[in-house]
């Protein structure tokens, strides 16, 4: 059984109310950290060598470091819980089900940070987990954890909760702020980086719901004793959404020792691929990543196992490496055709591209007709030519990383599925009719 520590009491009957909580050791380690200065919290944040848990995973403690002071201007906190990566649900079940945990662990960043007026900017499709927030966050407030002079500490803080209109590209953290100011969601130009210019062109540190959640078990236990959690510079717990061909769909807590082998086959997570079916292939970042064929994902590299790890789902670099991302682990059956999943991807892409930059304005719409195409058993070898110059040509020329995501999938698509797409061409007749992988396996 791995490490618990955000999801420990998860399965407790109204955890989701402040009462069951705070029963439960709830708010504690908001009560030790506004004991503490804010650079001893940010200390303990670095020392624990949490990663952040949106996709990147830039170290949170120094991107709170570089939180620019100006005197005078306020600074703010922005959570990001714009989930919306294909395969992704953990902030979800985060904010469904412990809502006080992200409202505690604000409480301690917004502390730290110097932030008196913090955000929730939420997904527009998860419409009903606003008012658990709203709701939690009253509770708190009237518990004397939010609102002026908390516990006594002459500390405020305020959090307002933000709904989104449902663009996917408002997840990007610069097109989040633009949003939040009451514009559209197009992304900046990065530098500057949202610690110098942010809301309101105030430094703003913007973090995803579950990095901010993470902060709650890092003053709760120190950040030594989380970073002797996890290997190397993967430390803490991970939650990972899993999804796709699966027997046990679901959103588990891993402590990211664990082997891809594990964790797709063993019961306490995936449970294993229904009916017997092998497993063809795995998104495990969220569909952003690239796919990464079975027999690279199970066989060891440099003599070691694929772990559930930021390093070793990327060992390799782009031939054979892919990104631990969002933790949207999509699995994929002998039965899928990675030619139909493709085209899909392509066809999201382009509909959420926000149209500002030529490469992936133009770009996408290329890449998923041209999928379209063959996918329907009317292309011809050069498309596969054309559809990889394309996605070259997207990747690294864009403002927002949205161009390479819609260029990744593509890349590794053809590189590790060639004989697919080639399949498609080489048959009009049964690609109307059968995808690859029911036709061949
Ligand atoms: P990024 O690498 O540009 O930035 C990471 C964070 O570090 C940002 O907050 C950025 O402001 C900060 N940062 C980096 N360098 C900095 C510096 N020198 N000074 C101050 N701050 C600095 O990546 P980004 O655009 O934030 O995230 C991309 C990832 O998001 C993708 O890899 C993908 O996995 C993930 N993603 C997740 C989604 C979800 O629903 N969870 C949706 C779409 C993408
Ligand atoms: Fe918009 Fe795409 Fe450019 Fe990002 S890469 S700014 S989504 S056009």
């Amino acid at each position: 059984m791995g490490k618990k520590l955000l999801l420990k009491n998860a399965h407790i009957e109204g955890i989701r109310y402040f009462e069951t909580y705070r029963k439960h050791g709830g708010y504690e380690a908001a009560e030790k950290a506004l004991k503490m200065k804010p650079e001893e919290i940010l200390e303990e944040v670095k020392t624990s060598g949490l990663r952040g848990r949106g996709g990147a995973g830039f170290p949170t403690g120094m991107k709170w470091s570089f939180l620019a002071k100006p005197e005078g201007v306020p600074r703010h906190l922005v959570v990001n819980a714009d989930e919306s990566e294909p395969g992704t649900f953990k902030d979800r079940y985060l904010m469904e089900f412990l809502p006080h945990l992200l409202i505690e662990g604000m409480l301690i960043s917004s502390y730290t940070l110097g932030s008196n007026t913090s955000y929730i900017y939420i997904r527009g499709e998860y419409s009903w987990i606003p008012d658990i927030l709203e709701e939690a966050i009253e509770e708190a407030k009237a518990a004397g954890f939010l609102g002026k002079n908390i516990l006594g500490t002459g500390y405020d803080l305020e959090i307002y909760v933000q709904r989104g209109g449902g663009a996917y590209i408002c997840g990007e953290e610069t097109a989040l702020l633009e949003s939040l100011e009451g514009r559209r969601g197009n992304p900046r130009l990065k530098p500057p980086f949202p610690a110098v210019k942010g809301l309101w062109e105030r430094p703003t540190v913007v973090n995803n719901v579950e990095s901010i959640a993470a902060v709650v078990p890092i003053i709760e236990i120190g950040g030594a004793e989380y970073a002797k959690i996890g290997v190397g510079r993967s430390t803490g717990t991970k939650l990972i959404s899993a999804c796709g061909n699966i027997n046990k769909p679901g959103v588990y807590e891993i402590d990211m020792t664990i082997t891809v082998e594990e964790f797709i086959y063993s019961d306490e997570y995936c449970g294993g691929i229904p009916n017997g079916k092998k497993l063809k292939a795995c998104i495990p970042g969220g569909s952003s990543v690239p796919i990464v064929p079975a027999n690279l994902l199970l066989k060891t590299i440099n003599g070691e196992p694929r772990y559930m790890n930021y390093e070793s789902l990327a060992d390799g670099g782009f031939a054979t490496g892919t990104m631990m991302g969002s933790g949207g682990f999509i699995v994929l059956d002998e039965d899928q055709c990675v030619v139909n999943h493709t085209m899909t991807l392509a066809r999201f892409y382009n509909h959420e591209s926000c149209g500002q930059c030529t490469p992936c304005r133009e770009g996408t719409g290329w890449m998923y007709k041209i999928l379209k195409k063959i996918e329907k058993g009317e292309g011809k070898m050069e498309d596969i030519d054309l559809l990889w110059d394309i996605q070259r040509k997207i990747e690294g020329n864009t403002i927002c990383p949205l161009g390479d995501a819609a260029a990744w999938p593509v890349a590794a698509a053809i590189r590790h599925f060639r004989d697919e797409f080639e399949w498609h061409v080489n048959n009009p007749e049964l690609s109307q009719t059968q995808n690859y992988g029911i036709a061949n396996y």
